[in-house]
């Protein structure tokens, strides 16, 4: 029993003797392993002080070296070099180097800064099992990244940054699963962002900028801690990063090659502090909640496509130090807001179209115009269609086969090539034109009121759309949101963000196309604006990415609630019917809109193959020709009368009330009206749509067929002028009134906004 406890008592003093050697002994082969670094570092004069004795768990940090020890052994060893200081020994090796720091395997924090290490980092690095901070930068640290980095599995954070790293990024890094900092900016890596960064949930930093990627950024939707994103001086692109943290406070993505819209998620950013996209392609509408952002103080998007239109009484956030704008396609007037406190905020505008910018400041026009070639990159990628051209663009809702393009090519070059010379740039801006009844205001004053933003017509300038406008407003081209099909189109019916019903048609293109081209098609159409067509509102490009050749074009109208003027007809619909004098209006109208298309846009466009289903009423039973499906055949220009001989048709079907859709059918109807129309007023009752048979005046009723019977003479020759039917379609609709106003209100129905629908 004593015996026995006596050597329990040795063995206990050895072991506390044992223990007493160790933390000696352990110290002091951490201490020639320091001492050894110092050695393989050539002894810069930033380790001067390190000697034999010294106790390195007890020397005062400083700013270039810091030794941090925990329980005896060295946990922390920053070392920072001074930039002209000597080069390393030229025996210096790296392997021997890194095996000598693995020799301190408590290490948890290891900062080697500007101290000229060069080669490749072995993957024996990975020897540093602890290692929780890594940084390396300002070195010459040159080939890949060993992927043996991945097997630091306490690693939060990894910096790279400023040496000459190149190859692709390893994928292995994602394994990393607690990395909250991975920054390796200032480098030479090459290749396309690992997709695996999708992954790295803790990630808080993210710098790549200053490197040569290619490719588009990863889905990092799942980073919901992301705070920072530098991606700025690479080759990413087109789509915007799919950025799923709420709690992002940087975003760089300067000098890329993005080439698309902001998405709308960027407006709900609320700790965003600094945006930079400057010297992109972006294009779409700028959002200028952007400049309301809570927290936002650095906002560039300098020498991008951004396209829209500013206001003096957008609101902005006070705390902005800088905003840079300068080198888009805006318009409008800057902010208020951003020039009030001109001592602590710096506002670039130049050369955009702004009302009040700095000087450089680009005509109107410019940026209308511009504004047109500028194309948005679909969000998925699209194959590459080598298909041969046929640039087909049916634009019928089934009805009539219209080529629109096709005709405004022709249309384009007939413009060209015409004899007169016009002038290719437009002096004035489409959106002006387009609402010509608005050039009396003041230039400023057109964008102070949404009310006066929308024109004469009540709609919006022509504008270009973003791809994500429309998906939006069509909850992404949803089967709900489907109106009708033709063969190389599809209509969508859709609801934009400030509430206005749009139709969208989607013209497929077969062969790549230059967008300079399409600019003038897109001009002619945005011109197609009157009170009696319906408007177009603007369009959307979208680009195949390898080329930006034009892929698919969006064209946005107006929606017009109430249907066709032939539902507003039919004995059978349950609509409630057009009184006698309103019918005589939409003969008016379709009449007036024809006019428009000859004469009120340069080149005209004739021969439209009107339809009376191809006119639409609005909420105020304004007859619109819906321009959408204008057959604009180029090739028959000259044939005028044929939209004469085409409203003599629906003239017709606005007396009878009924279908007359074959030339069969038209002859017969035809020959029975001008029977009557030489026979007594009880024969023309008998021709009367019954539905309004009980309040019309015979001599209204008289002009109406007159008129129609002469547009539809067989030698066009002798068919009237569009004044000559206008004439005398007003010539009806003033007897019908004057009959009417001794008569009851048979007109009442219609006075009453919108009762129906
Ligand atoms: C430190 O010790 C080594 C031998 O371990 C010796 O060669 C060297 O001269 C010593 N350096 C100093 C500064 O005492
Ligand atoms: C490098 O050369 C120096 C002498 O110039 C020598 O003392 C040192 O041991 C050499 N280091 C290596 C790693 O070979
Ligand atoms: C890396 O270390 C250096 C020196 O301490 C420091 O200046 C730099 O900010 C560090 N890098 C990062 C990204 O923290
Ligand atoms: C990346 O750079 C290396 C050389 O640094 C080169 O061999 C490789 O082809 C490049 N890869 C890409 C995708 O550019």
């Amino acid at each position: 029993m004593g015996t026995s406890f006596r050597s329990s008592t040795l063995l206990l003093l050895l072991v506390l003797t044992n223990s007493f050697c160790h933390s000696e002994l352990q110290p002091s082969s951490e201490t020639q392993t320091l001492l050894t670094i110092q050695s393989l570092l050539g002894y810069p004069d930033v380790l001067s002080s390190w000697k034999n004795k010294t106790d390195f768990c007890n020397i005062e940090p400083t700013s270039s070296v810091t030794v941090v020890c925990y329980e005896g052994s060295i946990t922390q060893l920053h070392i920072i070099g001074e930039k002209s200081a000597p080069p390393l020994p030229r025996n210096f090796s790296t392997p021997l180097f890194v095996n000598t720091l693995v020799k301190l395997p408590s290490l948890k924090v290891l900062t080697l800064v500007s101290l000229g290490l060069r080669g490749q980092l072995p993957g024996s690095i990975s020897g540093l099992t602890s290692l929780e901070i890594l940084n390396i930068s300002t070195n010459f640290f040159q080939g890949v990244i060993p992927q043996e980095i991945s097997s630091l599995t306490n690693l939060q954070t990894l910096i790279l940054d400023d040496n000459l790293f190149h190859g692709r990024i390893p994928d292995e890094l994602s394994s990393l699963s607690l990395l909250a900092v991975l920054s390796m900016k200032k480098n030479l890596l090459n290749g396309s962002m690992p997709e695996s960064f999708g992954i790295l949930e803790n990630l808080r930093v993210l710098d790549l900028s200053r490197n040569k990627l290619t490719g588009s950024v990863p889905n990092i939707r799942r980073l919901t801690n992301l705070q920072v994103l530098q991606l700025g001086d690479n080759s990413l692109g087109p789509q915007f990063p799919q950025i799923g943290s709420k709690k992002i406070i940087t975003l760089v993505l300067r000098r890329n090659k993005f080439h698309s819209a902001i998405p709308d998620e960027v407006s709900s950013f609320n700790q965003l502090q600094t945006i930079d996209l400057s010297f992109n392609k972006f294009v779409g509408r700028f959002p200028p909640s952007l400049f309301s952002l809570p927290s936002v103080t650095y906002l560039n998007i300098g020498e991008n496509r951004f396209t829209g239109i500013l206001s003096v009484d957008m609101a902005c956030n006070a705390a902005l130090k800088l905003v840079d704008l300068s080198g888009n396609l805006l318009s409008g007037s800057l902010p208020n807001c951003l020039l009030s406190d001109p001592k602590n905020r710096v506002v670039i505008s130049a050369n955009n179209c702004l009302a009040n910018g700095e000087r450089s400041q680009h005509a109107i026009s410019f940026c209308s115009t511009e504004a047109l070639a500028v194309g948005i990159i679909p969000h998925h990628q699209k194959k590459r269609q080598a298909s041969k051209m046929v640039l087909a663009l049916s634009v019928s809702g089934g009805i009539i086969g219209v080529i629109i393009i096709v005709a405004l090519v022709f249309l384009a070059l007939r413009r060209v090539r015409g004899t007169r010379i016009v002038k290719s740039p437009p002096d004035r801006s489409m959106k002006e034109k387009a609402s010509a009844g608005n050039s009396n205001l003041h230039p400023d004053a057109r964008y102070t009121s949404r009310a006066m933003k929308l024109g004469a017509l009540g709609v919006p300038a022509y504008r270009t759309y973003s791809l994500k406008e429309l998906e939006d407003a069509t909850n992404n081209f949803d089967t709900s949101a489907f109106i009708n099909d033709g063969p190389y189109s599809q209509m969508y019916k859709g609801q934009l963000k400030d509430g206005m019903v749009i139709a969208i048609r989607c013209l497929k293109m077969k062969k790549s196309h230059s967008t300079q081209r399409f600019m003038h098609h897109i001009e002619l159409i945005s011109k197609l604006r009157n009170q009696n067509l319906v408007s177009a509102l603007g369009h959307c490009f979208e680009c195949y990415l390898d080329d930006s050749s034009v892929s698919r074009i969006f064209l946005v109208f107006e929606y017009v609630p109430h249907g066709t003027l032939r539902d507003w007809l039919s004995v059978r619909s349950n609509r409630k019917r057009l009184t006698w004098s309103r019918r005589i209006s939409a003969a008016i109208g379709v009449a007036k809109g024809i006019q428009f298309l000859h004469t009120g846009i340069v080149p005209g466009v004739f021969t439209n193959n009107l339809k009376i289903t191809d006119i639409l009423l609005d909420q105020n039973l304004v007859a619109k020709i819906g321009s959408h499906n204008l057959p604009i055949i180029a090739q028959n220009m000259g044939k005028e009368k044929s939209d004469i001989k085409d409203l003599g048709v629906i003239l017709l079907e606005i007396i009878v009330g009924r279908n007359i859709s074959t030339q069969n059918d038209v002859e017969i109807v035809m020959d029975q009206l001008q029977a009557s129309l030489t026979a007594d007023s009880a024969a023309r009752k008998s021709m009367i749509d019954p539905a309004v048979r009980n309040a019309y005046s015979d001599e209204s009723l008289k002009t109406m067929m007159e008129i129609s019977s002469r547009c539809m003479l067989k030698n066009p020759a002798d068919r009237p002028s569009l004044e000559d039917v206008l004439w005398n379609l007003r010539f009806a609709v003033q007897v019908q009134d004057s009959s009417q106003s001794s008569d009851a209100s048979p007109d009442s129905p219609f006075r009453t906004s919108v009762p129906w629908h």
